[in-house]
């Protein structure tokens, strides 16, 4: 279990869909946040809910950045949500090598290196007996690749691999990693790709159902979000 009501929690992607969803349910149970997205306007509008930091994950220093901001304004860190993606559809051989680092960059390497910089204060969470969770949006392609989206397949899946053994590790210090798998959710990532074209998908999860069970997953301890976990989102 960890306590909505007075921890500390930085979202990242907080401008998006799922993240402002997951980030007015913290805010409604008595989290502190902290926000992180590309878009300073629009952080600086919602000022009143948390301290925004606008950051590209594309720039190398973001991670550290984020994190050391967060830590500086919420005095540490109990909660985690990585909620920041892009998605790209593509045949296999066609995707331009600066798409592809751009969407392993945002959906991989930088989740994982803020997992990383933010070790220090998830430690001291847990040893304070505040049970710090770090809750990952990586989507039902981790684990069912889908034709027409091989490399936002494989960088979820990248992801997803991490946060078993990442968590496997850091079990015994408390830290509990959180991999959620929804599958297509009705907040348009569809219709916004860096690259392509989305196929019709059939109709999607409810956005605001889909952030509902997430804070649930975080408030009730659970360890695992797979596709199923959604039915009837
Ligand atoms: N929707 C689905 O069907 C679905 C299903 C499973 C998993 N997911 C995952 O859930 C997460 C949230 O998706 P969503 O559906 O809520 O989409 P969304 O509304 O498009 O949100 C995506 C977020 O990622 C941010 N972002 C994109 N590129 C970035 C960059 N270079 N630097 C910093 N932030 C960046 C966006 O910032 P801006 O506001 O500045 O663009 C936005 O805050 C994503 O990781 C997605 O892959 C989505």
């Amino acid at each position: 279990m960890t306590r909505i009501d007075g921890s500390r929690a930085l979202v990242i992607g907080a401008t998006g869909v799922l993240g402002t969803l997951i980030a007015e349910r913290l805010s409604e149970g008595g989290a502190s946040l902290a926000l992180s997205g590309r878009d300073a306007a629009r952080l600086d509008e919602r000022a009143g809910q948390g301290t925004g930091i606008a950051v590209d994950l594309t720039d190398e220093t973001a991670p550290e950045t984020i994190v050391g901001r967060a830590t500086e304004a919420l005095g540490g860190l109990d909660v985690i949500v990585l909620a920041a993606g892009v998605v790209g559809f593509d045949s296999v051989a066609e995707t331009a090598e600066q798409d592809l680092e751009t969407l392993f960059t945002v959906n991989a390497l930088a989740p994982m290196r803020i997992v990383s910089a933010a070790l220090p204060a998830l430690r001291e969470s847990a040893e304070a007996g505040r049970e710090p969770v770090v809750l990952a949006l990586t989507g039902i392609v981790a684990e069912l690749p889908t034709a027409g989206l091989g490399s936002y397949s494989a960088s979820k899946a990248a992801l997803a691999a991490y946060l078993t053994a990442a968590g496997r590790e850091l079990r015994r210090s408390g830290i509990r990693l959180l991999d959620a798998r929804p599958g297509h959710t009705e907040t348009g990532l569809a219709g916004r790709p860096l690259f392509g074209t989305a196929p019709k998908f059939p109709a999607g999860h409810d956005p605001a159902a889909v952030a509902d069970r997430l804070v649930r997953a975080i408030a009730e301890g659970e360890t695992a979000l797979p596709p199923g976990a959604f039915t009837g989102t």
